[in-house]
């Protein structure tokens, strides 16, 4: 009998994901080669600092400073983009398609800002490109958008899609905890980026919903093209008027194509669900995605969405795909390099497309007459309210709107909340949260 193909792996990074991804691989390796049939040697791993004191250890002379070494090595046949970044993730990620490598990434900034480009490195170079980890931590969203649910197309795709702010959403609901604490601990386990402004202001949640939006529909769109909004101005205060309204707040991914008309839209932003909502109740650093597909109906996914163990394990999963594919060579669909097909070539759906129910919170002059020009400035663009609650604000002589409103839309809305931000009795920028209106 021949011996089994060897197969060498590099990571270009060994932080919180790069030492998850060792230990666990070395801890299940001769399990994984004796489902695979291959020996997979962990050859390689670049750092910042080699000097650094790790929770993992590795052999210092196979520890390099030089990401680029290890996508140039020619012994090297896969190589984990582990680093995070754009520019130097970007270089490497290149480098090793050039070569014909397999490329594994978690880095879904990366695949948002450099998609097209990446793919094009892959196909034209015979190189491959998987990206489970990027989206959703442990949860395969990748492969069943890929592979089980190739069948349909996708009108609805919404759900969880950052730890991190799930994390501190539900500590803020749960134990009434103060934000910047809460955001500490989430970077101490591991979950928050480097630059945590991406997690809590909505941009990690749109790169991974473009990543996804691209799966599902064949069409980059950019998070300019998006609404982004992140989770920094939710107050306490809002979860007990969701609570009383019956809902609970989560930031969400919603990605919508009306079939009919062809159009698309990708936002993220802090959304009311309602209490029943299996969504509603998935707390801490949990994940979850409800896609549902014109063929298959709902489906829903949960699992841990960010953390080590969680998203060493999509990591481990590319890897055994990547040796899948270089043991048997290129051919069948699952393990195709990531070419989305152009379905038809949707458009960006309009403002006036967009429609949900909406929160407002206002916080205004305690006087008479301030809740009638209120009213009125959202009667003139036709905003229906369906609900009042007044409370009093903490500034003295102050007081707290909410406001629900009926079906209205983003136009609509956008323009309500310029001109309400005009009236001299509105003390700070209004907030808005969108209503999950799903069932
Ligand atoms: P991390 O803990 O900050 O680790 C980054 C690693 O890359 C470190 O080992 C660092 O070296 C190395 N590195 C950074 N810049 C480098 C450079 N210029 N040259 C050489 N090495 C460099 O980050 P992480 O949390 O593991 O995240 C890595 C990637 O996975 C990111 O794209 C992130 O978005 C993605 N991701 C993370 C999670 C999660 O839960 N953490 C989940 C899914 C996806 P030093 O150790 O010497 O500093
Ligand atoms: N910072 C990200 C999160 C890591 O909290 O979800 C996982 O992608």
């Amino acid at each position: 009998m021949s011996e089994p193909l060897t197969l060498n792996i590099g990571l270009c990074g060994f932080g919180t994901v790069g030492q998850g991804v060792w230990k666990h691989l070395s801890a299940n390796l001769a399990e994984l080669e004796s489902r695979l049939g291959v020996k997979l040697n962990l050859a390689r791993a670049a750092v910042r600092d080699p000097k650094k004191v790790r929770g993992v250890k590795i052999p210092a002379r196979k520890l390099t400073a030089d990401p680029l070494a290890i996508a140039n090595d020619p012994s090297i046949h896969i190589v984990c983009e582990l680093m995070g970044g754009t520019t130097l993730a970007r270089q490497v990620t290149l480098a090793a398609l050039r070569h014909g490598k397999v490329v594994v990434s978690a880095n879904k900034a990366l695949i948002c800002e450099h998609g097209p480009e990446i793919i094009a490195a892959a196909q034209k170079h015979g190189g491959h490109f998987f990206f489970e980890a990027s989206v959703a931590g442990g949860i395969p969203i990748i492969k069943a958008l890929r592979e089980g649910l190739v069948a349909n197309r996708f009108p609805r795709i919404y759900g969880i899609l950052n730890g991190t702010c799930n994390y501190i959403l539900t500590q803020m609901e749960e134990h009434d905890a103060p934000y910047a604490p809460v955001l500490a601990e989430a970077k101490r386990l591991g979950y928050a980026e480097a630059d945590e402004s991406l997690d809590v202001d909505g941009w990690d949640t749109a790169h991974k919903a473009a990543v996804l939006a691209w799966l599902a529909h064949g069409v980059w769109v950019k998070p300019g093209q998006m609404i982004v909004e992140g989770i920094s101005r939710i107050t306490p205060d809002d979860f007990k008027n969701a609570a009383t309204l019956g809902f609970g707040i989560k930031l969400l991914a919603v990605i919508t194509r009306d079939l009919a008309r062809n159009e698309l839209s990708v936002r993220v932003h802090p959304t009311l669900l309602p209490a029943s909502n299996v969504i509603a109740n998935v707390s801490g650093v949990f994940n979850a995605i409800s896609v549902t597909g014109d063929v298959v109906g709902t489906t829903l996914y949960s699992g841990r969405g960010a953390g080590q163990d969680a998203t060493a394990s999509a990591v481990i999963s590319d890897i055994a795909d990547a040796a899948a594919l270089l043991k048997h060579g290129k051919g069948g669909h699952l393990l195709g390099e990531a070419s989305a097909p152009a379905r038809g070539g949707c458009r960006l759906a309009p403002p006036e497309s967009i429609r949900c129910r909406y929160y407002l919170r206002l916080t205004v002059k305690d006087q008479p007459g301030v809740l009638a020009r209120v009213a009125s400035v959202m009667a003139r663009q036709k905003v229906s309210i369906a609900s009042v609650i007044q409370s009093p604000a903490a500034t003295p002589g102050a007081a707290s709107l909410v406001l629900t409103t009926h079906q209205s839309n983003e136009r609509a809305m956008r323009d309500t909340l310029k001109l309400l931000g005009r009236l001299g009795a509105v003390l700070e920028a209004p907030l808005l949260i969108r209503s999950g209106d799903f069932d």
